[in-house]
């Protein structure tokens, strides 16, 4: 299988064909220019072995104090060229000293890649990614990933650890937070739409930074949702469902790629040549700069594929992995003796470490990214504030509304839960750099937009969670009050009776998702959703807002809370944004890009899954695949978002009923917005493949529009689809076209559809 896949007819068509299938086309990172090749070269032949080793280690930077950055173990480090590059550090004071070392005290003079975690956002925070791409607006994405590295560079940042582009299909998962949820073509275009954002179109510009994508490759399909858990996994999976969001994002030209924790076949990913090299390199035609993630060069220890740290390292050096984050494994190959084999792979890794630096233009100018000046203009500027708050308003799900929102401004309005007044939590996991300390609280938010017509009055109403140990663990730093249950149920209940609406702040804190955080259950945190038991008995109006990093199981709150609008966590400007949405200066836009289970036993839940041979019907009915406590529909599905006007469809038009496989067809629809205001609507396509070689699922999306209309306005919105739209790949990688019958489905979301069939006319082709 493994020669077949090196075929050159295969990397021919693959190179060719799959940016169609994600409808983007573009090319992975160009190779660096001549001189830049000359001067790489010539830097080579002046450095020793260790000097390439030491460009191969990336190290974490700790806490230096400037000044003192002589003195400390990274500083002397740097000095020894025993350091390529440095992460996570904030400042750049402090980046300017290390920079200093290695610039100034190094042998040769190498600037070092100083990289940072910028995942939604620098000192200005936008939404976590999972929320942003429920906007469904790529130009946003793009638009957060200019402004991440507008700001994160003018601190001295070079380098971001973003986007990641992981199809997620567990809930559990807390990382699933950090991706663009279930779908892989919408995942792979945010993370194009970031590479894009972040690098411009010259990433040595000094307001660039160089994308990473990662976690290269199938980190999201980790076994139970349970993080850093075994991945396995069949490769027409791989191929159709896993693989197109990594190639996508590369073929925007990103700069770097990470590779993933788990096992791809068995073997772990940092060493698996079939993966790194083969895939990646050879098929998709990437010369670029692959890193490790954190210390996964001694994890390959720790899953059982290699004996020692020196054995590890060479596997991940021959699977042409590049950069080694943390484990300090390349490094050790100093006190080895080599081979002449393994001191090529050594140069080459060298080599795309110094080319990445050139692509940056660290050679040209290492301060570059360390203008004084620009902080003060560039970070955190009221511009980026106002672009936070018009994003952030655009990824809130409206879920449910039965007539209650918008708010009036005039309203006597009870505000309750633990996240309504805290500033901390309103970032959502992995925002390194923020500063909560500006971020506003929603009570704050509220009361400014109501000052002289309602009224806010607050409770925190429970704590977060019942058990204080598990919510220690939960807020990881970030945290929320506990108080006595019973007191704090007591002084909502007062608050509550008094008010015309209840709106309740509830949900996860931020670090209930993201890295290391999978849970086990999907429901609202129990201490939550038992005060929201009681506040529903009082019969008054209740909104939830619902603050989440994955989805929730929210099927008691469907049935008895009035209105749900999923909020996830909005960044900087969070509370304003709400405010918008909540009292209607704006209208809710967002659209699930996961499925939202009925109960947790329902993940890993996706709309795209493949067809079995007993498919449950609207009942249940033994020997068929369902469960008997559940349905197997998710509670609100993929694609699904309501806004404050109605939309309604047109039946379908095709421009023909048979194509062939050099034709295209165009499938039309009127869209009319029905209702009494401006509204958006995201107009979606998707298509099932009925019969082919290898199964196909239900449902695939393979366009989607944003619209807004006037009341009353309608607009035709029109999808071109050529034949590559209906290709897949088979186990072997190889891409297929089967002819026959496919419907063409158009609707609102994934389950909300009409369908239209065509015909595919040609034979069975392997490309
Ligand atoms: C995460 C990566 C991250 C890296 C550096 C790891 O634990 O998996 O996503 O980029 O740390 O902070």
């Amino acid at each position: 299988m493994m020669k077949r896949y090196h075929s050159f007819l295969f990397t021919t068509f693959i190179c060719f064909l799959l940016p169609a299938v994600a409808s983007v086309s573009a090319q992975p990172l160009a190779p660096i220019n001549t001189e830049g090749q000359t001067f790489v070269e010539a830097l080579m032949r002046r450095m020793t072995l260790h000097e390439k080793l030491g460009q191969l280690n990336l190290q974490v930077a700790g806490d230096i104090t400037t000044g003192q950055a002589q003195g400390t173990h990274i500083g002397g480090a740097i000095a020894r060229g025993d350091i390529g590059g440095v992460f996570n550090i904030k400042g750049a004071d402090k980046i300017r000293a290390l920079q200093d070392i290695a610039v100034r005290q190094s042998r040769l003079g190498i600037p070092l890649l100083v990289g940072m975690d910028v995942i939604h956002g620098y000192e200005t925070v936008f939404p976590i990614p999972l929320a942003l791409s429920c906007s469904w607006d790529l130009d946003a994405a793009e638009e957060v990933a200019r402004i991440s590295a507008h700001e994160a560079s003018a601190d001295g940042i070079a380098w971001t650890f973003s986007p990641m582009v992981d199809v997620a299909l567990d809930a559990r998962w807390g990382r699933i937070s950090e991706g663009s949820g279930e779908d892989p073509l919408l995942a792979g275009l945010f993370g194009a739409a970031m590479v894009r954002g972040y690098q411009g179109s010259d990433m040595a510009d000094a307001d660039r930074l160089m994308s990473c994508v990662k976690h290269f490759a199938l980190y999201g399909a980790v076994e139970s949702g349970r993080d850093y858990n075994t991945v396995d996994m069949s490769h027409v999976r791989m191929f159709n469902q896993y693989f197109p969001p990594y190639r996508c994002a590369i073929d925007a030209g990103a700069g770097s790629v990470m590779t993933s924790f788990n096992l791809v076949d068995g073997i772990p990913a940092t060493a698996n040549k079939w993966l790194v090299c083969n895939v990646l390199r050879h098929a998709w035609g990437y010369d670029g700069l692959v890193v490790t993630d954190y210390a996964s060069i001694s994890e390959i220890l720790n899953h059982g594929t290699a004996e020692s740290l020196r054995e590890a390292s060479m596997q991940a050096l021959t699977a042409t992995t590049d950069m080694d984050m943390c484990a300090q494994g390349f490094l050790h190959l100093d006190n080895e003796t080599l081979t002449s084999d393994e001191l090529k792979l050594v140069d080459e890794a060298c080599r795309r470490v110094l080319e990445a630096k050139w692509r940056l233009g660290l050679f040209r100018d290492p301060y570059a990214r360390l203008d004084e000046h620009r902080r003060e203009r560039d970070i955190a500027s009221s511009e980026h504030r106002d672009a936070a708050r018009r994003i952030a308003a655009e990824t809130f799900v409206l879920l449910k509304n039965d007539a209650v929102l918008p708010l009036k401004k005039s309203a006597r309005i009870a505000l309750i839960g633990p996240l309504a007044d805290n500033r901390v939590n309103m970032d959502g996991t992995w925002a390194v750099a923020s500063c909560p300390e500006r971020n506003m609280t929603l009570l704050e938010a509220m009361q400014e937009t109501v000052a002289g017509r309602g009224e806010v009055r607050y409770a925190q109403g429970c704590n977060l969670i019942s058990d204080s140990t598990l919510q220690a663990a939960s807020e990881f730093g970030k945290t929320i009050a506990r108080g006595n249950e019973q007191a704090l149920h007591d002084e909502a209940l007062a608050v509550a009776l008094d008010a015309d609406v209840i709106v309740c702040a509830m949900g996860e804190c931020a670090d209930m998702s993201g890295e290391s955080s999978s849970r086990s259950d999907l429901l609202l945190p129990d201490a939550q959703r038992h005060l929201l038991q009681k506040l529903v008995q009082l019969g008054k109006p209740v909104v939830l807002l619902n603050f989440a990093g994955r989805p929730t199981v929210l099927t008691w709150e469907q049935e008895h809370v009035d209105a749900i609008m999923n909020v996830w966590f909005g960044g900087t400007e969070a509370a304003p944004a709400i405010c918008d949405v909540l009292f209607g200066d704006r209208a809710p836009q967002g659209r699930l890009t996961v499925s939202m289970p009925r109960a947790t036993g329902q993940e890993p839940l996706y709309y795209n899954h493949l067809r079995t041979g007993r498919p449950a019907g609207r009942e249940w009915h033994k020997y068929q695949s369902n469960y008997l406590d559940t349905s197997v529909e998710p509670l609100y599905p993929f694609g699904y978002g309501l806004t404050y006007t109605t939309f309604s469809y047109s039946p379908i038009t095709l421009s023909t009923n048979e194509i062939s496989m050099s034709d295209s067809i165009t499938v039309s629809v009127n869209v009319t917005n029905t209702g009494l205001r401006e509204g958006c609507e995201v107009v979606q396509l998707y298509i099932c493949d009925r019969v082919a070689r290898v199964a196909r699922p239900v449902k695939e999306l393979k366009d989607f529009e944003r619209i807004s209309l006037q009341p009353g306005e309608t607009r035709t919105v029109r999808f071109t689809l050529c034949a590559d739209k209906f290709q897949y790949f088979d186990g072997e990688g190889n891409i297929c076209i089967d002819p026959g019958l496919f419907d063409i489905m158009v609707g609102p979301n994934s389950r909300d559809v009409q369908t239209a069939i065509f015909n595919l006319v040609g034979t069975n082709t392997v490309f």
